[in-house]
């Protein structure tokens, strides 16, 4: 199936037909107990109310997209407002099904259409049509600003939406309606059914399921080094690289609690979301309480915004947290493309032979004038030349998109 969401390379490969399911041994599980530590230094959180219950949140600039049962809004000034249209066209009305930051926007799935931002407001996607017909409960994006990859939970498929194509995945023995949550990195789709884990192989075309009983999965993220968190009904799951995984109990004693949701961010960290509160993952030990919520009326979502400030939706309530600061040059990004840039781009070069043109990016202003570029060329894996120098991590590549995108920030 063919669409316009991006009018490139729109082929004609077929769908992968069912894909085969491996069962893959019970993981070593080591557990670390104990519930997070009482916020040292408690952030304050500001509350805003909501209409209509909230059910998807994502974070965009420095402001969250909240998606409710009714509408979708944002902070403006002091106050959360529905999120207003531009031009002609359905409005957002009803209920709002799922959210997703990408690299230039967000997507809104909602009962009145598909939608995504510009700016502050809303604009009907050209695709809405195709998309609104698949009946959207969950979606997630593979970051990257050429190759982006918008992985569709479907109510009858999982649908992979990749250079204007949408492929469907069916996946032997699991029920698209029961992915609780999903990761995709890769050619490696991670796929939450209620306590079990798959792991769709997109290249080899094979699912494996983990033999093991995590409890309800809400939510699997990435973080640096190729770490997964995956919140569960029992607690907090992180999975090493290699396949090792550490639980984490969230809870004193015996007990387990649940982890609602976790949310990264480059300069944050990883944090947690329970019924308490939220904590900050430190690897290894419990994790460190950051602020309490008050008692919970319903499940919590969260999000972080560009600059850091952590955005937590539940019931009728957006809660802030202003843990951000805007990304600043001198502080994050010039030692990133120190490292990364300047053995090839100094005058001289400690790199010969390479004739990379001198480009000074310890330089605020040149670093500046050579923003757009830098992101795109990082992002296209053209900087730094494959094979000449390490790639510079996703989590670093971020910092400096985040930086270029927030208004460089000095
Ligand atoms: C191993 C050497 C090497 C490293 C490391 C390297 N570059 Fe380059 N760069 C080159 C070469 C060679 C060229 C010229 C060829 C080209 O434009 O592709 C170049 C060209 C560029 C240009 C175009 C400059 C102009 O004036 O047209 C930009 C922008 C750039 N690099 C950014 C970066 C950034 C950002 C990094 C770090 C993330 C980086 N490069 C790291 C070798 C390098």
């Amino acid at each position: 199936m063919c669409l316009v969401l991006q009018l490139v390379g729109c082929g004609s490969d077929p769908d992968p037909g069912p894909v085969e399911t491996e069962k893959a041994p019970p993981p070593e599980v080591t557990i670390v107990k104990g519930a997070p530590s009482d916020p040292v230094m408690p952030v304050e959180a500001t509350t805003f109310g909501t209409k209509g219950y909230v059910v998807a949140l994502d974070g965009l600039g420095s402001m969250p997209v909240v998606g409710t049962t009714v509408e979708a809004s944002t902070v403006m000034g002091d106050e959360l407002a529905a999120m207003e249209i531009w031009g002609e066209g359905p409005t957002l009305t009803g209920r709002v099904n799922a959210i997703v930051r990408r690299a230039g926007n967000v997507l809104v799935a909602a009962d009145s259409g598909v939608f995504h931002t510009l700016d502050d407001k809303l604009v009907l996607s050209p695709a809405s049509d195709t998309l609104s017909a698949l009946d959207i409960q969950s979606m997630h994006v593979t970051s990257g600003v050429a190759n982006e990859v918008i992985w569709i939970v479907a109510a009858d498929a999982l649908y992979e939406l990749k250079s204007g194509k949408l492929l469907k995945w069916s996946i032997e023995g699991a029920t698209p309606a029961a992915i609780t949550a999903l990761l995709a990195t890769g050619d490696a789709v991670y796929i939450g059914f209620g306590a079990q884990l798959y792991i769709l192989d997109t290249k080899a075309q094979k699912a494996t399921i983990i033999d093991y009983d995590f409890g309800a999965i809400n939510e699997i993220i990435s973080g640096p080094g190729g770490v997964l968190h995956i919140a569960t009904s029992q607690g907090l799951f992180e999975r090493k690289a290699e396949g090792v995984y550490t639980q984490y109990t969230m809870a004193d004693g015996e007990a387990v609690a649940e982890v609602d949701d976790i949310a990264f961010d480059a300069k944050q960290g990883t944090f947690i979301v329970t019924s308490t509160g939220i904590s900050l993952a430190t690897g290894d030990a419990a994790p460190v309480g950051m602020a309490t919520l008050g008692e919970q009326k319903a499940p919590r979502l969260m999000a972080f915004d560009d600059i850091g400030n952590l955005w937590v939706g539940e019931d009728q309530t957006v809660y802030r947290l202003p843990l951000g600061s805007k990304i600043g040059f001198a502080e994050d990004v010039r030692p990133i493309l120190e490292k990364h840039c300047m053995a090839c781009h100094a005058d001289p070069p400690t790199i010969q032979g390479e004739n990379a043109p001198a480009v000074n990016f310890l330089d605020y202003d040149t670093a500046t004038e050579y923003g757009a570029s830098t992101v795109l060329r990082i992002s296209t894996g053209q900087m730094p030349p494959a094979g000449k120098a390490d790639p510079v991590p996703p989590a670093e590549f971020e910092i400096v998109k985040r930086w270029q995108e927030g208004g460089q920030a000095p």
